[in-house]
């Protein structure tokens, strides 16, 4: 069975142990052709960014419709962004702070690796039309200049604060461009859009790809891992050996 979210690890302790007592309701059959070392390798990260991939394709932003921006290249769903987009047929834009890592984002998939700070200063209203669709884990001034800088009726799918929990942008991507903000939340999710998420993980994500970008790392390591992940040390997946 698998289970993410729900305040488990956050609200309800737990998250690492070896056996857990939770709410029947909270678990999901785990899906076929999913271990549960790769359940685990793509993780609320993962879910969340096919959570993002889905809300743009229920958009309809295809990957005829343009390019797609994904910001926070290097974390957790910008990963798995990038690669599940990659192999949908999008041609990815990756923002990031860590060019040195742009052969890696590359070999994940973008078509094209560019600084965040194109993002992450105040900027107008209203840029240069870019981006069909963008998902941004970063949000503050980032998620305010991708949608400024998306298409005539494109779309944005918002997950994450990494910059910051602000929105300084203005109302003119909304109301000249017609453009769609889609927020996402991964913890309370309804069972059905997160059974969803995770059978088209599974059918959709490259688990060899995968497979080469998870690490695994004994439960004694965690705290220490969870510095270097904070510090932007950490690239891929680490999953957590219990029994390490
Ligand atoms: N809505 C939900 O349910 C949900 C679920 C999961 C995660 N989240 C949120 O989504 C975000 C991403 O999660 P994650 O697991 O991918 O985290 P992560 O692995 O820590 O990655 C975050 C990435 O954001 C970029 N970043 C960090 N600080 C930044 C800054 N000051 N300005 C601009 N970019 C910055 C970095 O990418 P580069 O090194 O490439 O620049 C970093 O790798 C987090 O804020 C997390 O809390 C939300």
């Amino acid at each position: 069975m698998l289970l993410n979210g729900f305040g488990v690890g956050e609200s309800h302790s737990g998250g690492l142990a070896q056996r857990a007592r939770v709410k029947a309701d909270w678990l999901l059959p785990l899906p076929a052709g999913l271990s549960e070392r790769r359940a685990m390798a793509l993780g609320t990260a993962g879910y969340t960014a096919m959570l993002c991939v889905m809300a743009l394709q229920r958009h309809g932003v295809t990957a005829e419709s343009g390019e797609v921006l994904v910001t926070g290249a290097n974390g957790g769903v910008g990963t798995v962004a990038i690669s599940l987009l990659s192999r949908l047929g999008y041609r990815v834009v990756a923002s990031t702070g860590r060019l040195n890592e742009a052969g890696f984002l590359q070999s994940l998939g973008a078509a094209e690796v560019i600084s965040r700070d194109t993002f992450s200063n105040p900027g107008k209203p209203l840029a240069k039309e870019r981006f069909a669709g963008v998902v941004d884990a970063v949000g503050s001034h980032t998620l305010a200049n991708a949608c400024a800088a998306t298409r005539y009726g494109g779309a944005v799918a918002a997950c994450g604060l990494a910059q910051g929990m602000d929105f300084p942008g203005s109302v003119a991507p909304f109301i000249l461009r017609g453009i769609s903000l889609y927020g996402i939340d991964s913890v309370m999710a309804p069972m059905t859009a997160r059974s969803a998420a995770w059978a088209r993980l599974a059918s959709d994500m490259d688990l060899a790809k995968l497979d080469s970008l998870t690490q695994e790392i004994g439960l004694g390591d965690a705290v220490a891992a969870g510095a270097r992940i904070l510090a932007g040390q950490v690239r891929g997946r680490l999953v957590v050996n219990v029994d390490a």
